[in-house]
């Protein structure tokens, strides 16, 4: 990879996304922005121009929407230059209990976190596998490691990144390419105004929540480097760990945890 890194997040509009754009923007890289809020995009990317002194781009993309995705990424190509980077981090949860859950919803988290973080991640590879590097870093969460009640479908979504992204890893790793999945806990962001409309998990888990600054330091600091995972925090790993040896228990042990939604 090269020192002028072309680094694509998708889901910058907000949250750790937004976050991650200002990291690779203060090591002088160039971030393309991606979300379906253009006007938020424009506004994250003249900041950073004021603020680091450096290019971003912003893209309208809807992963949802697969046709786009291809010409969007390259439109990038032409116009920015050759990815070297792809965070996979756009995404979102509805938190509910599976009975009530609704088709459409269950739909719209596998289409976004799960079928369009794959089409991504196709739209680049071509080219990463022609450059003979690449580093390809998706967002999952701890909710990949250890499903919690009110949390089904989401953590299905998460799991299925993780799988997606271990086998892929061995995929490309001849080709010179890196996979990193990011595994973590519940972050202080827009996130919880969709998952959590009741407000009562955010006040519940208010004490843990990691700061988005601390989790997009985290990613940045991983770019070009063969990281498998990353995972935080510490102690919210370490159960998901135990949960990995002996479900059944911790399941039993941690009940109260387990329902915090
Ligand atoms: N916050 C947490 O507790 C937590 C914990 C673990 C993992 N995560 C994961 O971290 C990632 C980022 O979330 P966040 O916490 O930073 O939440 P956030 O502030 O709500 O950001 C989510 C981002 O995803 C974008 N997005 C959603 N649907 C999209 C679509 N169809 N096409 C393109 N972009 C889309 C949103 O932009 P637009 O609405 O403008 O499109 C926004 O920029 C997600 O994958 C989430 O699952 C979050």
């Amino acid at each position: 990879m090269n020192d002028q890194k072309i680094v694509v997040i998708t889901g910058a509009s907000s949250g750790i996304g937004a976050d991650m754009a200002r990291m690779v923007a203060s090591k002088g890289w160039t971030p393309v922005l991606m979300a379906r809020s253009f006007d938020k995009l424009e506004h994250l990317r003249n900041e950073i121009k004021n603020d680091y002194k450096t290019t971003a781009h912003s893209f309208q993309l809807d992963i949802q929407d697969k046709k786009n995705i291809e010409a969007v990424f390259n439109q990038v190509q032409h116009e920015v230059g050759a990815i070297d980077v792809l965070i996979n981090n756009a995404g979102y949860g509805i938190f509910d209990y599976f009975e009530d859950a609704k088709m459409e919803d269950i739909e719209g988290m596998f289409n976004t976190n799960v079928l369009g973080l794959m089409a991504c991640t196709k739209a680049v590879l071509p080219e990463m596998i022609k450059q003979k590097s690449g580093h390809i870093i998706n967002v999952a969460s701890q909710a990949a490691k250890l499903a919690t009640v009110k949390g089904s479908v989401y953590a299905a979504t998460k799991h299925a990144v993780l799988g997606f992204a271990n086998s892929l890893r061995m995929e490309v790793k001849d080709h010179g390419i890196y996979v990193t999945t990011v595994n973590p806990g519940p972050i202080q962001t827009n996130f919880f105004t969709i998952a959590d409309k009741s407000g009562q998990y955010e006040n519940n888990i208010a004490k843990w929540m990691l700061q988005p600054s601390e989790v997009a330091t985290r990613v940045v600091s991983a770019i070009d480097k063969p990281v498998r995972e990353i995972n935080l925090p510490g102690w919210m790993e370490a159960g998901s760990k135990l949960y990995q040896l002996m479900p059944a228990i911790v399941e039993r042990l941690g009940k109260k945890a387990f329902r915090q939604k």
